[in-house]
Formats: C-alpha cells, sequence, structure tokens
C-alpha cells in the first residue's frame, strides 16, 4: 500500500501533458490537448487531454481517467506499480512497502510472486548460459525462434537434476514455503524435503496482464510419447487457471486495437503469431475455454475469433466452446485450418501476410461453421439428424444475451435451413424458458441456502417459509425508493419484484470497454451540475432524487457518494473526484468533457428545452424530469410485465398500480419542469 498522501503528491507532482506526449503526439486546442488515441485504432483525433483537470479522455473508444490509469492503460500495469513508475519520474519518494497493514493473503501472494520471478530469471539464465541446455537453444533455433524472442517470452530452461531449482533458490534466500505454495517444488512422499517440480523442459513463463510472472508451462523436449509433452503450474493464489489466457500481457494492446482477439490452444501457437506480426492472440494453453477467460478478453475487444483443427469432433463440442464465448456478449467468428496445421506450423510456413490473407477468405461467424460442420459430418443431409443440428444450434444462439443478435441468427437459420423464422423463434423461446427457469432454480436454491444459513446463525427456531417471498419484499423494499412513494404512495410487496432471478439478470451485460457506455444523457447532466456548482445545486437536486431513479450503475454509485460526502460536509468537485480511485477520475473525464451536449434533440422529444448553464437550477429542472420520466417507464414496464404472468387474483391489484404509475408518468410529461420541481 502506498500511502494516500504519496499518491496524491505523485499526481500533483506528474504533467499529464508530458506522460501522454510519450506516446501520443498531441495538438493544443484552447485549454485542451488532442491527438490519435492511442488505446484504438483512428484517422481523426478524438483523444483528448485537460491539463487543467489532469485527466484524459477518448470521445471514440471511451477509454479516459487520470494520469495513472493512463500509465496502467498504456504499460499494462497495475496501480501501485504506475505510481512508483510515476513517482520516479518525478522525484516523489515514496516509502518502500510498510508492515502496518499486514494481510496475509497479500502477503503470501507476494512472497509467491517473488519466487516465480525468481525462477523465472533463473530458468532464464540456465537457457541461456548453461552447458546442458546447448539442445535446447539448437531445438528453439531450428523452431525458428531467434534469442530476441526468447528474450521477449522469458523463455528458459529447467534441467534434469531434482534440486536444482531447490538448491539455487534457497542459497538465494528464497523461503521454501513460497517456493511450494508457488508450485514450483513438491514435498517429498517421505516429508524430507522438496524437489524440482519442472526437469528437462524449456519452460514457458505464464504472465498476468501486468506482465507478473503467475506460473509456467514446461514442455519436454523428448519424443518419448510416454512423457507428457506439457506440465503446467497447478492452480495457486496467484494462478486462477479459469482466468488465465497466455500471451495476454503482450496481445491486451494489440487486441485493443483491433477490437478482436484470436484464440488458440498452445504456446508457441501465441509466440509464432506474435511474431509473424499478429500480435492480438492469446491461448488458453490446454484448459477448455471459461467463462472467466471470456470477461478477461472482453476487457479488451468483443470479436473473437477461435481457431479450430480441422478435425473436431462434432458440433456439439464446439457448441460448448462457441456459447460460453457467445454467453458473454462476445461476437464469435471461427477459422479452420487446413488438415495437419496448427497456427504455430500455417505461420511458420506461410508467414503472417499468408496467414492474414487465408484469415480474410476462410473466417465464418459461428453460425455458419456450425451448419458447415454438421453438412461435413453428413447430418445435414438426413432429416432427423439436421433437426438435432439445428436444435444443437439454437442452443448456443439462445445464451447470447443481446435480442436483437438472436433474431439475425436466427433469421439466417432459417434462410440456410429453411425452416420458417416462426417454428425456430418458438423453438428458440422454448430453450430460453428452459434456461431461464434453470438459473431460477438455481438461484432459489442459492437464496434457499443464504436464508437458511442466515437463520442458523440469528434464530432459533425456523419460522420463515416462504424465503423466496422474504428474499422478494426485501428487493420491493429498495425499490419502493422514497422519491417514488412521495409521488404514488407505497408498492405492494411483490408487485415489482425485480427479476433477480431470472436468466436476464444472470447474463447482464458487464462494462464495455471498447466502446463508450451508454449511459442516459440527463444522468450524466445531473452528476455534472452537483460536481460543477456544489453545495446548491446539490441540495437542490438531492431534494428531488434517489439513487433508484439512476440506471446507470456508476453514475449511481457517483451519486450516493455525492450525496454521503455532501451530508458530511466533506467538499464536492470536479477535482475532488478527478483525483480519487478508478472509476471516478474516468467518470469525471466523461461528464465534465462531454464533446456534444447532452442531447438537446433528446430532451425536447420529452418536452424540455434547455440552455446550457445560464441557470443551472432551470437545467436541472430539466434533467430531472428526463431522470422521472425514465424511472416511471421503468416502473411501468416492471408491472406490465408482471401483469402479464401473474394469477388472476394478482393481476386486479397489479392493474390498480399500473393505473396509478401511468397517471404520474402521464403528469411528469405534461406538467413543466419548473412546476414539478420548484425551486425553493
Ligand atoms: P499441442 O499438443 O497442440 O502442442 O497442445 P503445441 O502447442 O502445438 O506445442 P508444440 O508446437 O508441439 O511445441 C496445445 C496446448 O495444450 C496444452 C499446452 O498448453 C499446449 O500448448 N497441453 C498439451 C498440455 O497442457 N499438456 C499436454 O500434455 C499437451
Ligand atoms: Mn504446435
Amino acid at each position: 500500500m502506498i500511502p494516500a498522501d504519496k499518491i496524491e503528491e505523485v499526481k500533483h507532482a506528474a504533467d499529464i501533458v508530458d506522460v501522454v506526449a510519450d506516446h501520443v503526439k498531441l495538438r493544443r486546442t484552447g485549454s485542451s490537448f488532442t491527438g490519435l488515441c492511442p488505446f484504438h485504432n483512428e484517422k481523426t483525433p478524438s483523444f483528448n487531454v485537460s491539463p487543467s483537470l489532469g485527466i484524459f479522455k477518448c470521445f471514440g473508444c471511451g477509454e479516459g481517467g487520470d494520469v495513472i490509469n493512463f500509465v496502467m492503460q498504456m504499460d499494462g500495469v497495475g496501480f501501485e506499480e504506475a505510481v512508483r513508475t510515476l513517482a520516479e519520474r518525478y522525484s516523489v519518494v515514496i516509502p518502500e512497502k510498510t508492515e502496518d497493514q499486514y494481510d496475509p493473503q497479500q502477503h503470501l501472494k507476494d512472497g509467491i510472486y517473488h519466487a516465480l520471478r525468481f525462477a523465472g530469471n533463473f530458468f532464464h539464465q540456465n537457457l541461456a548460459e548453461s552447458d546442458d541446455a546447448e539442445y535446447a537453444r539448437e531445438y528453439l533455433k531450428k523452431r525458428g525462434y531467434p534469442w530476441k524472442t526468447v528474450r521477449k517470452y522469458g523463455l528458459g530452461y529447467a534441467s534434469d537434476r531434482f534440486d536444482s531449482l531447490l538448491k539455487n533458490a534457497e542459497s538465494a534466500g528464497i523461503n521454501m514455503q513460497y517456493l511450494h505454495e508457488s508450485g514450483l517444488v513438491k514435498a517429498r512422499e517421505d516429508d524430507s524435503g522438496f524437489y524440482d517440480t519442472f526437469r528437462s523442459r524449456l519452460m514457458f513463463p505464464i504472465f498476468n496482464p501486468s506482465g507478473k510472472v503467475i506460473g509456467f508451462g514446461g514442455r519436454t523436449l523428448s519424443s518419448d510419447k510416454k512423457i507428457p509433452k506439457y506440465i503446467n503450474s497447478p492452480q495457486t493464489p496467484v494462478y486462477n487457471k479459469s482466468e488465465v489466457l497466455y500471451g495476454i500481457h503482450t496481445a491486451k494492446n494489440e487486441i485493443r486495437k483491433a477490437g478482436e482477439a484470436i484464440l488458440v490452444e498452445g504456446y508457441t501457437d501465441v509466440i509464432s503469431m506474435h511474431q509473424g506480426g499478429i500480435g492480438n492472440v492469446v491461448s488458453t494453453s490446454g484448459t477448455s475455454l471459461t467463462a472467466g477467460q471470456m470477461r478477461v478478453l472482453k476487457r479488451y475487444g468483443e470479436i473473437l475469433l477461435m481457431i479450430f483443427d480441422a478435425d473436431v469432433a462434432g458440433v456439439k463440442a464446439a457448441v460448448r466452446g462457441i456459447s460460453i464465448a457467445l454467453e458473454q456478449g462476445m461476437a464469435v467468428r471461427v477459422l479452420t485450418l487446413p488438415e495437419g496445421e496448427d497456427p504455430d506450423s500455417y505461420v511458420r510456413e506461410y508467414g503472417g501476410e499468408g496467414f492474414q490473407e487465408y484469415k480474410k477468405k476462410e473466417t465464418v461467424d459461428f453460425l455458419h461453421y456450425l451448419v458447415g460442420l454438421a453438412q461435413k459430418e453428413g447430418r445435414w443431409q438426413d432429416p432427423i439428424e439436421r433437426r438435432k443440428s439445428i436444435n444443437e444450434i439454437l442452443e448456443a444462439i439462445a445464451v447470447m444475451p443481446d435480442g436483437l443478435s438472436r433474431a439475425n441468427y436466427v433469421q439466417e437459420l432459417s434462410s440456410i435451413s429453411r425452416i420458417g423464422d416462426r417454428t425456430l423463434l418458438q423453438e428458440l423461446e422454448k430453450i430460453r424458458n428452459r434456461i431461464q427457469k434453470d438459473a431460477r432454480r438455481t438461484a432459489e436454491r442459492a437464496a434457499m441456502r443464504a436464508g437458511r444459513e442466515d437463520q442458523d446463525s440469528r434464530r432459533p427456531t425456523s419460522m420463515n417459509q416462504d424465503l423466496q417471498g422474504g428474499a422478494r419484499q426485501q428487493e420491493m423494499e429498495r425499490h419502493a425508493d422514497a422519491s417514488f412513494q412521495g409521488a404514488v404512495g407505497r408498492i405492494p410487496a411483490g408487485a415489482v419484484a425485480k427479476d433477480a432471478v431470472s436468466g436476464e439478470d444472470a447474463v447482464a451485460p458487464t462494462r464495455r470497454h471498447t466502446h463508450p457506455p451508454k449511459r442516459p444523457g440527463y444522468e450524466k447532466e445531473l452528476i455534472r451540475l452537483m460536481l460543477t456548482f456544489g453545495d446548491k445545486i446539490i441540495e437542490f437536486i438531492g431534494g428531488y432524487c434517489s439513487e433508484n431513479d439512476f440506471e446507470d450503475p456508476e453514475l449511481r454509485n457517483c451519486y450516493n457518494d455525492i450525496m454521503t460526502r455532501f451530508q458530511k460536509g466533506d467538499p464536492v468537485s470536479v477535482e475532488v473526484y478527478s483525483r480519487r480511485e478508478h472509476p471516478y477520475p474516468e467518470l469525471v473525464g466523461e461528464v465534465v468533457l462531454q464533446r456534444h451536449w447532452v442531447s438537446e434533440f433528446g430532451m425536447k422529444k420529452r418536452g424540455v428545452i434547455i440552455h446550457r448553464d445560464a441557470n443551472p437550477v432551470n437545467t436541472a429542472q430539466g434533467a430531472l424530469k428526463s431522470l422521472k420520466i425514465r424511472y416511471l417507464e421503468r416502473t411501468r414496464e416492471k408491472f406490465l410485465d408482471k401483469y402479464a404472468s401473474a394469477s388472476e387474483d394478482e393481476k386486479a391489484e397489479i392493474q390498480k398500480w399500473i393505473r396509478k404509475v401511468t397517471g404520474e408518468w402521464n403528469r411528469h410529461r405534461q406538467e413543466p419542469a419548473e412546476t414539478l420541481f420548484p425551486d425553493i
């Protein structure tokens, strides 16, 4: 932990223009600077730096934040490392880590990182210098890896001795516990000590996105079929296999620029592709693809190109990997390599350009890939088998979170299969209902368990028979927030049961990084007003809204945070928030440096005309009106949904609420903002 005042000092000392200018050619435009964004490909500058606020913002890809965020993104390092880099550059002295906030888990992790880094250097040194690595050096040369590549990927060699790393680590003062926890040595069965896990292997260090070694893969150089070709580090506190992608450290900026990630299978595939000039490549390295890996990738790009062998066994197997990616909202494409090739061999044979050409010609979207696969297997020709294949493909479409994409793919499948889209849509609905039911059941069971534990710890007798109802009640109460109660009165329990347990929520889209999140303009507007005009406006806005009015989760948190500070009497300003932790600086950048003003068109449509900041109260009234109208719309939609699936006796009650909300909604649309939110 770096002390907070030191972080402040670094932020003050660092010149953001100076730091950015190392990577971006900047031009002065008024009080800020613009240039071509380093985080995505563009031809006209939409990257903006404001020296007075100390923040940057790209209007093209949405990336933004303060000088520390910039270094983190650019160098691919963590917060602390970014602060230390800047501190060094601007001569701010930061004390070495202190022990005052002892966190045993962090301590363990640091110890493991340290052991891993030592091992990485040791193996690499070994490969460079030791006599018994001669064969390994020859091998790499034959595979076409020059020393430059070996250095870039930190490749190394583990000798055939059982105690080579062990002895060297010991004499370098590496703690055995950490070496053991890192998976680099194993305990002897008779407990008499440890021995090296990796022996006689070419070592591939695995890095996390910020460039720390978190594990290793080791390849044997023997052709003995009885020896496993690769062995990999076990799961450790710093190496979570379900989230690791080999090559991410070097690939992430390329993925961001291309908007696309290429997924391959092996270590050597990644290295050879990178070497061939194709940088946006990562691999799962032996594990099957996981949702966690997809979430990591999605931070950098939304298109996934999966490279498959020519001999994938069956639609079902292929669907599994594809649907994991689709479920996370990735657009999935597939490239099948010619028989007998893997990306490594292909690039070595035809070069990076050859690969690009092949890719351009042969890439298909997942739907065409799956249909093609069924055809190749002869399943498309047989009516019954074809039916099955179509159903399997619908299973993949069904998990896509975006309704429009689902509809598009159903259309496509309909025209390929010549089955009416109505029929397919019905099938799709069935599948989606089943998925949602499963998700609901899982959530209910989890809630049940949680509830039971809760009860066990607090109440001796079991009295809550309807845990689900109980959970709903709470959910409801969160919903029936103060402002809405003021307008419509109390909403009945269960009437607006938020779909917390439905499948929809389970696949809620995560925050995108490649495109700016679409936050409602009027919400941004309210936050901007509060940050810019201080107490009077905060009091005014705070008096008329509550957190539940905000649809965007980050803006909602920001609103809460501002209100908390305000109530405590702490200062609220753009400066304060642009120096806060993530995501505040980014948010501030977004709301303050807005290139286009809150869509006047959108405001007019809602019957609001605003004049920017001539009278901030006036502006706030307009934005509040839009905010409330949207909130009432949302509430009304929820009631309508609820109505559709309600039982007969529930229906009358719900109808009453729908009438009430609709009335409020109409009133808010008709009355002028000044009357709705008078300035007192
Ligand atoms: P491959 O057998 O295709 O190896 O396994 P490769 O990557 O092409 O390696 P080279 O080119 O022969 O050197 C693909 C990936 O599966 C994992 C490794 O991550 C490997 O890169 N794997 C393979 C294992 O984890 N264990 C194994 O025994 C084999
Ligand atoms: Mn290979």
